[in-house]
């Protein structure tokens, strides 16, 4: 077999000069978008696209929306608007640009965003983009395309593979999306309404995605669902394995040096993975479980089935069995019928955890889902002021977990080159960019690194 062309700045080749159309991509929302527009690109590589990352020379522009709060929605239209225009300057030179919206909105919108913005072409839910190929044909002849139904079949069953050489380009680091969809329909929450219901791929499937991705040089896997530690797949036996045996089996491929898995839900950390996170050098120390309030009352209300007793626990056996592991978490605050006591039981929380990172948001309402219909909806006003409040509180642990490491050697994987001349960048097992001299070692080791200073978010280190 020929290996793939890739020209000397890492961009492919492009197959027949001229003749290749091309696809602008932007990404919005959580990893698994990311993930998917990979996977989007690749199935676009197979029908004779390429990649471009100049909006206004697209033939295609391709929004992979979020829809999980109102201001990431709102994004899409206000960007919809910008490249209607742009759409508009094509067709005076007689060249075409078909648009498209994938992900969430789209699972969400449906049809309704044709209508708010008529110059969109196409519209793609993220359980149907194995039939893109066919929905752009459509698009080309002038139809207007909404493709938002469940698919029957396995979309991973017919989304072509990366190339070797889109591999090599994307880096070390890969995501691979093992559980997709949710069942817990906690009460704020859109995902089980655009991503449906929880699958698991089966582990044939995601070992043999991890061993091609570690056989074009990635280092590091991040495992991805929505609910990841809910992923119950299928087993080369035929019987069914949790999260924590797929990973005792992905860490067996060679050159797979670092795994993770995100996000999980507390009522799904089964004893199982606990053990992995004890027994596997390979699984990073790191571990995002959102909690999303601290008050019993408003976890009830969230329908999140689990208590603020019960999470600190879970995370009591998770740090005997991993004593280094590093936390993260997502919070909500401004839920409806939050109080200031119950406010103060999510700070309480926060102190008793110590977070190394954390997200935390102010709640939105979102069409659809039950928290939208609740009493006792929160000013706007109290909500900035209790997310000030928890973010000042979350940066202060953020900050002291970096300046704990001021001193510490740590591994680094080395990532890609820095802003700055004569620099490189690297990850931390908690996810930090290291930056270190290029000298350090080269894009894909693993060095270990001393850690000299602190930069916001990140760490700075020379190698030990
Ligand atoms: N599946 C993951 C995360 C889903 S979305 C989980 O179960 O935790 C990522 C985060 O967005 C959530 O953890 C939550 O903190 C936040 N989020 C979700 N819906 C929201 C809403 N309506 N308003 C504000 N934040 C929200
Ligand atoms: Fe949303 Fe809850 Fe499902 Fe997470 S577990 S995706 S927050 S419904
Ligand atoms: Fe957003 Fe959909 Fe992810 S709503 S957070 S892109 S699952």
């Amino acid at each position: 077999m020929e290996p793939e062309q890739i020209t000397q700045d890492g961009a492919e080749a492009p197959q027949a000069a001229g003749a290749a159309k091309k696809v602008f991509v932007k990404t919005y929302g959580c990893q698994m978008n990311v993930y998917d527009s990979q996977r989007m690109s690749d199935a676009l590589a197979a029908d004779g696209y390429v990649a471009t990352s100049v909006m206004e020379e697209a033939d295609l522009v391709l929004l992979n929306t979020c829809h999980i709060r109102e201001k990431a929605a709102e994004k899409v239209y206000s960007e919809l608007g910008r490249i209607r225009d742009l759409k508009a300057e094509r067709a005076r030179n007689g060249d075409e640009m078909l648009i498209g919206v994938a992900g969430c909105v789209a699972q969400a919108e449906g049809r309704e965003i044709i209508r708010r913005a008529p110059a969109v072409d196409l519209v793609i839910g993220p359980q149907t983009y194995h039939r893109l190929p066919d929905a752009l044909k459509k698009a080309r002849g002038g139809e207007k395309v909404v493709e938002t139904d469940y698919a029957l079949e396995d979309k991973f069953d017919h989304l072509p593979q990366p190339r070797r050489a889109d591999v090599i380009n994307r880096g070390v680091t890969a995501f691979l999306t093992v559980q997709e969809g949710c069942d817990k329909f906690c009460t704020f929450c859109v995902v089980p309404y655009t991503r449906g219901s929880e699958v698991s791929r089966s582990v044939a499937q995601i070992v043999a995605e991890a061993e091609r991705l570690a056989a074009a040089g990635v280092r590091e896997v991040t495992l991805l669902g929505q609910n990841v530690n809910a992923w119950h797949g299928e087993g080369p036996d035929g019987s069914e394995w949790g999260l924590g045996r797929l990973l005792f089996r992905l860490a067996e491929i060679p050159g797979l040096s670092r795994l993770r898995y995100t996000t999980s839900h507390p009522r799904d950390m089964d004893d199982e993975l606990i053990a992995a996170h004890r027994d596997l050098p390979s699984l990073m120390p790191y571990l995002h479980l959102p909690v999303q309030a601290g008050s019993d009352r408003i976890l009830k209300a969230m329908n999140r089935k689990h208590t603020a007793a019960d999470y600190l626990r879970l995370i009591e056996r998770i740090r005997a069995a991993r004593p280094d592991i590093a936390m993260s978490g997502d919070f909500i605050v401004g839920f409806p019928g939050e109080t200031d006591a119950d406010f103060e039981d999510t700070m309480e929380l926060v102190r008793a955890v110590d977070y190394a990172q954390a997200f935390s948001f102010k709640y939105s309402p979102r069409p659809g889902t039950p928290g939208a219909e609740m009493d006792g909806h929160v000013a706007e006003a109290v909500k900035d002021e209790r997310l000030q409040r928890l973010q000042a509180l979350l940066n202060e642990q953020q900050n002291a977990f970096l300046a704990s490491l001021v001193g510490t050697t740590i591994e680094t994987l080395i990532e890609k080159p820095g802003r700055q001349a004569g620099q490189i960048v690297g990850r931390s097992p908690w996810l930090q960019p290291v930056i270190l001299d290029e000298k350090a070692g080269r894009i894909g080791d693993i060095v270990s690194a001393r850690i000299t200073n602190t930069g916001h978010a990140s760490l700075f280190a020379e190698r030990a």
